[in-house]
This record gives structure tokens, C-alpha cells and sequence, in this order.
């Protein structure tokens, strides 16, 4: 049986022998893996540790401000850093998911590399778990964390040691050390959101406008499913176009927005969630009268597999 409050004490320990009296540096994310690794790390570095959130332009609504709110009511300061432009540069023209995620994870570890040098800081907490490294290693997708799988040596590339607190855990044993470490509800219960953020919601190239796109699809569908029991539901923006006829009937060649949405365990596997069809006619109608250009909406029904939760 998984004890949190043995596995809290001792990882305390465990990061203050690693870390051996230097200074460390952890970027969250507002997601339950992150937040878990940022708080041990508090506890056992203190003043020795700085907590960054990096504004990668991919991120939802409001995302930025809540996840700082958050922490700032824990007693610990975050420090955002805008790398938007980082971000953009390096997955221009990439159209291949796995290329895109490549582009993503050197926009990440440059942009962390850089303010580590710029803080004089060589320690690099993440919060790695245990699927990141079993997807990857399995070849489904390299997820942007999981460095040394995929031939990185971290230390070489970018001068950061790496130290990974809750490498065994899968989700529900992290939700339980969050729990145990007083973290919110609101960070407990966050449904997964992938590292790359919105750029493996667009489908294809990822430009600021399709992201801001997709983004306000998200906010409407994460709004309206706030009550729905349901493992993950998002909004994609397919790479496609379709007709469609405006108010004044005019004809017009628009955006297809993807709602998908299933339920899980561990991600591993997944079944689409049923959505009554009353909450969907809600979303699509918010979608198409909010968002200017979107001419169709689609509700994908595949499981996992052979499908993906995501589309990229
Ligand atoms: P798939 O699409 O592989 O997703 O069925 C399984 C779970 O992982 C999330 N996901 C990612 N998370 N970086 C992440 O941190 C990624 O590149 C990535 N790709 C997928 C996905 O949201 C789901 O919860």
C-alpha cells in the first residue's frame, strides 16, 4: 500500500542530498505533476530554490495568473517568464507531430538552460512520471520530458542536472502526495493537459492565430463540461476547411473545430465519453457564434486505440 506521507519525508531527504546545497530551478505548469515536484522541492530547498512558469504562448485562458494566485496562497512566489517568441520561432513550418514536440522540447530546455544561466543555477527539478517515460520509451509519443529515452544527455546539451522526484509514481499515487501536501482541489483534480500545450491542438503549423483559435474553443468547452465526469475534453483545431453558408447566405469556406472528450484511467486506454446531446448543441452553438471563421463542428467517437486521447 503507497503510504504519501513516507514517500513525502523521504523524498524531502532525497532532494536535499541530491541537490547537495546548490541552488535548483523548477518550472510548473499548473498540472498535479509539476505542482507535486515544486512543493517537495520547497520543502526541502527553501530560499535555495527558484519556481518559474514559462509563458510559452501555449498555455489557455488565463492559465499564467490562476497557476501564480495558486502558489502565491501556498507561500511560494513564481516567477513568469514571456518566451512566446521562443516558442513560435521554433516550430515555424513543422507540420509533424513528433517533429513539432522535438521543436517544443528545445524551445523548453533552451529557454530553462537560459534563465538557469542567468541565475547562476546548474539543478533542474521536473516532474517526470512514470507513463511520460513508458509512452515514450514504448515509441507512441515522445513526450518533451523524458530526456535520456531518447538519447539527450541533459547535463551535455543544456548544462542542467536533472532530478526527477516522482519518476515511479503514476497519477493517482501523485494525486496522493498532492493531497497529502495540502495542494488545492483545483490542482488535484486538473484534468491532464499535454506539455506542448495548444501547438499539438493545431493540427499542422502552428501560427499565434490558430492557437488563439483553438483556445477560445477550449475555453468554451471546458466551460460547459465543468459537470461532466469525464477523463479529458477538449477543442482541436483540424489543419482542414469546410463550406458552410454564413446568416446572409453567403457561402463560406471556414475552421473545423474537433470537440473529443473520453474517459480513462491512466490514459493508457480510452473510451469517447458520451456527452448528452444538449451539452454538445451547447458547445457547438458557443463555438460557432463566438469564434469568427469556424464553419463545423465535429464530436470525434474513437477510442484508445486505436485512436490517441490527442489528435497529434
Ligand atoms: P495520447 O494522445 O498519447 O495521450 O493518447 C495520453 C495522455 O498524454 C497526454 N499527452 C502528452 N502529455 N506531452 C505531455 O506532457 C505530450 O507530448 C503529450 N502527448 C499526449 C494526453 O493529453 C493524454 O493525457
Amino acid at each position: 500500500m503507497f503510504d504519501a506521507k513516507e514517500f513525502i519525508s523521504e523524498k524531502v531527504e532525497w532532494i536535499r542530498r541530491e541537490v547537495g546545497g546548490e541552488k535548483a530551478i523548477v518550472a510548473v505548469s499548473g498540472g498535479v505533476d509539476s505542482s507535486v515536484t515544486a512543493v517537495l522541492a520547497f520543502k526541502a530547498l527553501k530560499s535555495k530554490l527558484t519556481v518559474v512558469f514559462l509563458d510559452d504562448g501555449l498555455m489557455r485562458e488565463g492559465e499564467p495568473e490562476a497557476v501564480t494566485k495558486i502558489f502565491k496562497d501556498m507561500g511560494i512566489e513564481i516567477e513568469i517568464y514571456d518566451v512566446k517568441k521562443n516558442f513560435f520561432q521554433a516550430m515555424k513550418n513543422l507540420t509533424d507531430p513528433e517533429e513539432k514536440r522535438k521543436a517544443f522540447r528545445q524551445a523548453f530546455y533552451n529557454s530553462l538552460a537560459n534563465i538557469a544561466r542567468e541565475l547562476g543555477v546548474k539543478i533542474l527539478l521536473q516532474g517526470t512520471i512514470a507513463a511520460d517515460v513508458v509512452e515514450t520509451v514504448r515509441g507512441v509519443k515522445s513526450q518533451h520530458n523524458v530526456l535520456e529515452q531518447i538519447g539527450i544527455n541533459p547535463l551535455e546539451k543544456f548544462g542542467l542536472k536533472i532530478i526527477e522526484p516522482v519518476k515511479e509514481l503514476y497519477k493517482p499515487e501523485v494525486r496522493k502526495v498532492a493531497k497529502e501536501l495540502n495542494l488545492p482541489d483545483s490542482i488535484i483534480n486538473r484534468k491532464p493537459f499535454p506539455g506542448p500545450g495548444l501547438s499539438i491542438r493545431v493540427i499542422g503549423e502552428v501560427t499565434p492565430e490558430k492557437v488563439e483559435l483553438v483556445r477560445k474553443a477550449t475555453r468554451i468547452v471546458e466551460e460547459e463540461s465543468k459537470n461532466l465526469p469525464s477523463f479529458q475534453v477538449f477543442a482541436v483545431l483540424l489543419n482542414d476547411k469546410a463550406t458552410g453558408i454564413t446568416g446572409e447566405g453567403t457561402r463560406a469556406y471556414g475552421n473545423i473545430i474537433v470537440i473529443r472528450a473520453v474517459d480513462s484511467k491512466d490514459a493508457m486506454t480510452a473510451e469517447p465519453t458520451g456527452i448528452p446531446w444538449e451539452l454538445l448543441f451547447k458547445m457547438r452553438n458557443r463555438i460557432v457564434s463566438e469564434i469568427p471563421g469556424v464553419s463545423r463542428v465535429l464530436y470525434d467517437i474513437t477510442s484508445k486505440p486505436p485512436a490517441t486521447i490527442e489528435f497529434e
